[in-house]
């Protein structure tokens, strides 16, 4: 009996089969974020080329007291995706929640980034849940009673098409209930050549960042990709209204993952990150469609970077 304890996610496995198999050449996002990953986005983040963690941060310092007016102190607050929760002190400081509960997917980043928000607010309950926010979430029976602010950083639904987007939102809708706000963060569009340097930085991080993937494939797949053998590329869709990340091979090449043989022909890409941007129309309309009203915004002067505050009224027969 093979006792060894594989290391490799099979949800990883699968979609890197898929990738080379069926000739899709997209692999899912999530996979960017190992330990190698993760902290090569976290440089990322400081990148002078990267604006929209430093514009959004500034502008949670600048308006979360402004948040908690709209909804009144002593709320639960509810973090969807809260990773490192990096944003979420400015918030905290100002809306003075009765209970914060974090959501991620990684329970080992959940434990760790909630015991260091514990240490701040000392005498804040938090409940931190191990759960994929892509589908309805039971909250714990601690806040049941208590009023809700959902919140939603860093422009993530930019990350999922539209429809995705849609669907998250009424799956928010449902987990945080009737009645509930969400603080969500929105990329807006603006000059394409703004937006290519934040997702292929002139020191070459993003690059790095992008490249981890398949070093991440050869290490826990067994793979021996040729890792220099392919460039990062980020092009903006108009169409779209998207950055679309890519992995282009700059010479015929063959590899081997898991002990599967694979082949792919110089110029073909791998499809590893969408990032979509929004005027601000689209952002109301794309919330609205996910069964939450807006009622206030706030932007960073340029308009870089937009903070939306909406609600989810009760629903009411339309004409
Ligand atoms: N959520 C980030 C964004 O869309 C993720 C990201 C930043 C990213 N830079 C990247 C993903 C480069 C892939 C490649 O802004």
């Amino acid at each position: 009996m093979d006792m060894t304890i594989s290391r490799v996610d099979p949800a990883f496995r699968d979609d890197v089969r898929r990738c080379f198999e069926d000739q899709s050449h997209a692999i899912p996002a999530r996979w960017l974020y190992d330990r190698e990953g993760s902290e090569l986005f976290e440089q990322i983040t400081a990148l002078p080329e990267y604006y929209p963690t430093r514009t959004e941060t500034a502008l949670l310092e600048s308006y979360s007291g402004d948040v908690a007016d709209m909804g009144g102190k002593g709320r639960a607050v509810v973090e969807f995706g809260s990773g490192s929760s990096i944003k979420t002190p400015h918030l905290l400081r100002a809306t003075e929640p009765a209970a914060y509960v974090p959501i991620d997917i990684s329970g080992e980043f959940l434990a760790a980034s909630a015991a260091q928000l514990q240490n701040q607010f000392q005498q804040l309950p938090i409940y931190p849940l191990e759960a994929d926010f892509m589908r309805r979430i039971d909250l714990p029976d601690e806040i049941s009673d208590m009023p809700k602010l959902g919140f939603f950083p860093g422009s993530t639904i930019g990350n999922m098409v539209a429809r995705t987007s849609v669907d998250l939102l009424r799956f928010m809708r449902e987990t945080l209930g009737t009645g509930s706000q969400l603080l969500i963060g929105f990329d807006r569009i603006k000059d394409p050549d703004v937006l290519v340097a934040a997702y292929d930085d002139s020191a070459g991080v993003t690059a790095e960042f992008s490249l981890n993937l398949l070093h991440r494939i050869n290490r826990e797949m067994d793979g021996d990709i040729a890792v220099d053998q392919f460039r990062h590329i980020a092009i903006w869709n108009d169409l779209y209204a998207r950055i679309e990340i890519y992995l282009e091979v700059q010479s015929d090449i063959s590899f081997s993952i898991d002990g599967h043989p694979y082949d792919m022909i110089k110029g073909q890409k791998i499809h590893i990150e969408n990032s979509h941007k929004y005027g601000l129309r689209d952002a109301r309309l794309m919330l609205r469609a996910g069964g939450w009203s807006p009622v206030r915004e706030w932007s960073d002067e340029k308009d870089y970077f937009s903070l939306i505050l909406a609600e989810a009224n009760p629903y009411k027969n339309a004409p």
